[in-house]
């Protein structure tokens, strides 16, 4: 069930010795340290670990947001910045980020309007096909504040697929929801992903939800960010709410809590 051997992806994400540190050269704080990981095409991983370990920092450079001290992110085996121009990556941020004047069809719309000429020529997803498909078909006419929270979050998702990337990078996108709305969204997207097939890495502090989603969960530890280690999650697709009940979901949760704990430990000792 746990191990540390990567599958060499065809086209998807591949992160190597990627280190990272912040601050002046005298109080500089190492956060990724030699972080390896490949996400193949259609693959699903989380990423997991405590607060303050590296997590988004590791989303961001590979997102090309942030760049790395040292080491190499590539996508489909071109560098990060290309896969960047070329729209191959989709980003989902921790807060939903709609422009409140514009109805939730236009904020889904705007990455098309943004820069229309570079666009052409890109396979790009209906709009209004996607809040559809997130069951927001009834809500496209409305301002997202006169949406809920899941619902804004529903619609920042829809927007992150509209180039229909080959990656989708999501910080924790569900943290601001309470439970019960969460898992309804939690199940939205493993429903949509099931049938849209992205290389994802998916960052989140639920272990249920990491496991529900994915294929493997990549266990974090803090003070350098490193891998501690990378867990397969071998539950049989397609999944549904039936599964959180069976004793293999349990015993998989058994061993995430377990590792998690592990390097707790480890920050405290
Ligand atoms: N731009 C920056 N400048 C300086 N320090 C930074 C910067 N970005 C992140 N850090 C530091 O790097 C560390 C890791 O931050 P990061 O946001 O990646 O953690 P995280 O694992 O996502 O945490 P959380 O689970 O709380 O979201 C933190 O100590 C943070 O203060
Ligand atoms: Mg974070």
């Amino acid at each position: 069930m746990t191990g540390t051997a990567f599958i060499a992806p065809d086209g998807g994400v591949r992160v190597e010795h990627v280190s990272k540190s912040f601050g002046p050269p005298d109080a500089r704080v190492t956060v990724l340290d030699d972080v390896s990981l490949t996400i193949g095409m259609g693959e699903f991983v989380s990423v997991i670990g405590p607060s303050g370990c590296g997590k988004s920092t590791l989303l961001k450079v590979v997102a090309g947001l942030i760049e790395a001290d040292s080491g190499t992110v590539t996508i489909g085996g071109e560098p990060v910045a290309a896969a960047a121009r070329d729209k191959a990556i989709g980003l989902v941020p921790q807060a939903p980020a709609l422009l409140p004047w514009r109805t939730v069809l236009d904020n889904v719309r705007l990455p098309l309007q943004v820069n229309r000429r570079a666009n052409a020529g890109r396979a790009l997803r209906d709009p209004s096909e996607l809040l559809t498909s997130f069951g927001l078909g009834h809500a496209m006419r409305k301002y997202p504040g006169q949406l809920s929270g899941g619902m804004q979050q529903r619609a920042a998702i829809a927007r992150a697929f509209v180039f229909d990337p080959a990656i989708m990078l999501m910080d924790e996108p569900f943290s601001a929801l309470d439970e019960m709305n969460r898992d309804q969204q939690r199940l939205g997207l493993l429903d949509f992903w099931q049938s849209n097939r992205k290389a994802v890495m998916f960052v989140t502090h639920s272990v249920p939800e990491a496991i529900m989603l994915s294929d493997r969960i990549v266990v974090m530890s803090a003070h350098p960010g490193r891998i501690a280690t990378v867990i397969d999650v071998d539950l049989p697709r397609p999944r549904a709410e039936a599964d959180y009940a069976t004793d293999a979901f349990r015993d998989l949760e058994a061993v995430v809590r377990g590792e998690l704990h592990r390097v707790m430990e480890a920050a405290h000792a």
